[in-house]
């Protein structure tokens, strides 16, 4: 089973993450790791932290000449702007002149943090809880997208909506129409995703969303939004319904609601499943030369936790981000005041950078499942396994059923 942790405050030195479990021999360079945390940091709507940061991979354990070697690969990404908070931050003793924060933000992690720790300093609620740890995690997700890749699977992701402005269904549409021409693969979706600021793949809303982006700058206020994620290329199997934490589903949604102000995910159809009829919503059962596939895709990919070879389609919601310019009213817990809340350099919106994260979630997930169902020491030992089970399942089932 692999897994991984991450550690780092987002004022600290550094971010860590130490990830265990994969593989020896899959090869993997740190420029394919730089490149995947560059894409996390681009996006209209970031704060200038993204200026000052550039992330860069510091490998310190588990790849030699190129490829894992099966121990924990280590991975620091140092905070550029821990020089302007050494004293914030310092390890040993807290100067002076260094100030508490006192006055907690509706919506962010400050008060209930501040509750459960029995912290005298919002700061130390405020350095783990923010986003800034997704970078650890997306070095991380870049492992498993890279182990993902040896087997043909790739996960790309776009951006659906920004507050109330939503740019075309069609081709979500034709996503769970299951069109074969919509993708050629998940990446492909990403490579013209990446070239929107906006994550956009229907360009013909950028203009509405960027005017709506400077008004809501304008009146200090913040906006969420929605993005798909996509990962093609599945053998049927992965997760199962053995038991309920097997279950694929239920395991994306848990990481996708893991990312930091996530705080909706369905997967296919989802919700506008439930207003319509079986007959309407049920993917018809198809077999040719190519094996067992779907009229369409509302199941997203999964029939009863476990993968059915479609491509796997996850739609997420992002709230608006919690740190307002013109702050919502809160009490400042000095005084037990009412107060305005605090502001501090803060994003307007994130959804692109969180629909890059999500990626990185996605492919931990399928990672995780891919290595449950055909484990592995090397590399071409989980390849041997991969490819005995696709060239006999179709030829047993077809076996087993013959009347
Ligand atoms: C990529 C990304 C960037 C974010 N940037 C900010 C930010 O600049 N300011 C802020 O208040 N929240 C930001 N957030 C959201 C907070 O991290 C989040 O709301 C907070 O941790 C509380 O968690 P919750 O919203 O999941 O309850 C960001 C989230 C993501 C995914």
């Amino acid at each position: 089973m692999i897994r991984f942790l991450t550690a780092g405050e987002s004022h600290g030195k550094s971010l860590v993450t130490i990830i265990d479990g994969f593989p020896s021999n899959l090869p993997i360079s740190l420029d394919y790791i730089n490149f995947h945390l560059k894409r996390r940091q681009q996006g209209y709507g970031r704060s200038t932290r993204m200026k000052i940061e550039s992330d860069a991979a510091n490998i310190l354990s588990g790849i030699r000449f190129g490829k894992t070697i099966g121990s924990p690969i280590s991975i620091l990404i140092e905070n550029k702007d821990w020089v302007n908070w050494i004293e914030e931050m310092d390890l040993e003793k807290k100067s002076k002149e260094t100030p508490r924060v006192t006055i907690p933000r509706p919506g962010h992690a400050d008060l209930v943090g501040s509750t459960k720790y029995n912290f005298n300093d919002i700061r130390n609620s405020i350095e783990r809880s923010s986003a800034r740890e997704t970078a650890a995690r997306v070095a991380a997700g870049t492992v498993a997208r890279k182990f993902l890749e040896h087997f043909g699977i790739s996960i790309g992701s776009y951006v659906e909506s920004i507050g109330d402005v939503y740019s075309s269904k069609k081709f979500f549409n034709s996503l769970l129409a299951n069109k074969k021409t919509a993708i050629e693969s998940g990446w492909s979706i990403s490579l013209k995703a990446d070239k929107s600021i906006l994550r956009l793949l229907d360009k013909s809303q950028g203009e509405n969303i960027v005017k709506k982006l400077k008004s809501i700058k304008k009146n200090g206020d913040t906006v969420g939004g929605t993005f798909i994620t996509i990962a093609t290329g599945i053998p049927v199997g992965l997760g199962s319904f053995m038991q309920y934490d097997q279950r694929l589903d239920a395991d994306i949604a848990f990481y996708f609601m893991s990312i930091n102000a996530v705080k909706g995910i369905e997967i296919g159809s989802g919700f506008s499943s439930a207003e319509k009829t079986g007959s309407q919503v049920h993917d018809e059962i198809i077999f040719n030369k190519e094996g067992f596939s779907r009229s369409s895709n509302n199941a997203g990919g999964i029939e009863g936790g476990i993968s059915n070879g479609s491509p796997i389609i996850v739609r997420s919601a992002m709230k608006p981000i919690s740190t307002l310019a013109k702050p919502l009213n809160t009490l400042d817990l000095g005084t037990m005041k009412k107060v305005s809340a605090r502001y501090e350099r803060s994003d307007i919106t994130a959804v692109p950078a969180c629909a890059v994260i999500s990626e990185s979630m996605l492919a931990w997930v399928l990672a995780k499942h891919f290595l449950v169902k055909f484990g592995g020491d090397s590399i071409q030992e989980t390849k041997d396994n991969f490819d005995n089970y696709n060239n006999k399942s179709i030829k047993r089932i077809r076996t087993n059923f013959r009347k």
